[in-house]
């Protein structure tokens, strides 16, 4: 493993054996090298360890941005492939929709009953959210999202969560919610914990964070020519020698620590081989580490979207798991409620 390798810490994941854990995407299109190294690659080697997990596609959570929602059956369908591609296993782990599991939903309601609109209203990732969202206006659902993730992650009694910083006040929401559901009507949830990568964010083509909407993301399913064409137009620096320094030089960082994670060496020791033959040389290094590490992967993917009957079906059978599941846990929710009439 190199330096730069994105791994929870030491002992983390195979002590994940027997737990439940729930992670999960919005649908916004391909993922990329960023969501690869970040998340993706850990819930399969959670997968693998023998942790039961699911994964939601959070749909409805997609509604807070109009543009990614007007074409969510292609972007579903894209997620799906992007998951079984990386090593996802249906057979073991329960990839499911929101729409497609309506008592997670209707849990939605108790569960905001439980949290204040101030508290909602002061929630971080949603400030930030708001702040960065393209719309005239801030809709009821960008308030209750958090409440909504906590059905996702509480409806299947999920006990650990593999999330990144930023998703930290959500989890944190999803504690009260259990704490206080259990107080006002008695013990039915676990307070689940976060299993927090300590992967450093991989650097898109100019140096900043990668992100599909800042235009400097690899997808993981780019052809070749793909890939080297985005690595072309990389942002670097003048200065021939290559050197391995993220605050001074964000881009040609970057770029090694991509190459670190794909050859899985350090970023220094790849900057001292190219040494002196500058940008040019290391984008080409960079293209190939890329297409070489992901070519099985590209190749399972082509492979998986030319039938996409398998995909529905799928997505179908976790979803029928997923209802199973969540029609158990809202029985146990209304009766704790004492809303049981007939
Ligand atoms: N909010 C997460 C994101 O934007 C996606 C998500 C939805 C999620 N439900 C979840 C993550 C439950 C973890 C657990 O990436």
């Amino acid at each position: 493993m190199s330096a730069t390798a994105t791994t929870p810490p030491p002992g983390a994941v195979e002590r994940a054996a027997g737990r439940r854990v729930l992670t999960g995407d919005r649908p916004t299109g391909r993922l990329h090298l960023g969501h690869y190294f970040g998340t993706l690659h850990n819930r399969v080697r959670l997968q693998d360890a023998g942790a039961e997990t699911y994964l939601v596609i959070a749909d409805y959570q997609v509604l807070t941005d109009r543009d990614t929602a007007d074409r969510l059956a292609e972007h579903v369908g894209d997620l799906v492939l992007d998951y079984l591609a990386a090593g996802i296993d249906p057979g073991r782990t329960t990839v499911f929709a929101h729409s497609g599991v309506p008592a997670l939903n209707q849990l939605l309601l108790p569960f905001l009953s439980l949290v204040s609109v101030a508290e909602l209203g002061r929630n971080p990732t949603v400030k930030d959210e708001i702040a960065h969202s393209r719309q005239a206006s801030v809709s009821g659902l960008m308030y209750t999202y958090p409440a909504h993730q906590a059905a996702d992650i509480l409806f299947c009694k999920a006990d650990l969560v593999p999330v990144g910083q930023d998703q930290l006040p959500h989890l944190e929401v999803t504690r009260t919610i259990a704490r206080r559901f259990n107080d006002r009507y008695g013990p039915v949830f676990p307070e689940p914990g976060a299993l927090l990568s300590d992967a450093p964010l991989l650097p898109g083509t100019d140096g900043t964070k990668m992100s599909k909407s800042r235009g400097n993301a690899i997808p993981l399913a780019a052809t070749a020519d793909e890939t080297a064409r985005l690595i072309r137009r990389a942002t670097t620096d003048a200065d021939r020698d290559i050197t391995y320094d993220p605050e001074r030089r964000p881009g040609v960082s970057g770029l090694l620590a991509l190459a670190a994670l794909c050859l899985g060496r350090t970023p220094q020791d790849i900057a001292a081989e190219v040494g002196t033959a500058g940008a040019a040389r290391l984008k080409r290094l960079v293209t190939e580490a890329v297409n070489e590490h992901f070519a099985p992967l590209r190749a399972r993917r082509a492979e998986l979207a030319a039938d996409r009957a398998a995909v529905r079906t799928i997505l179908r059978d976790g979803n029928a798991r997923a209802n199973e599941l969540a029609d158990a846990t809202l029985r146990e929710v209304r009766a704790a409620m004492g809303m049981r009439y007939t």
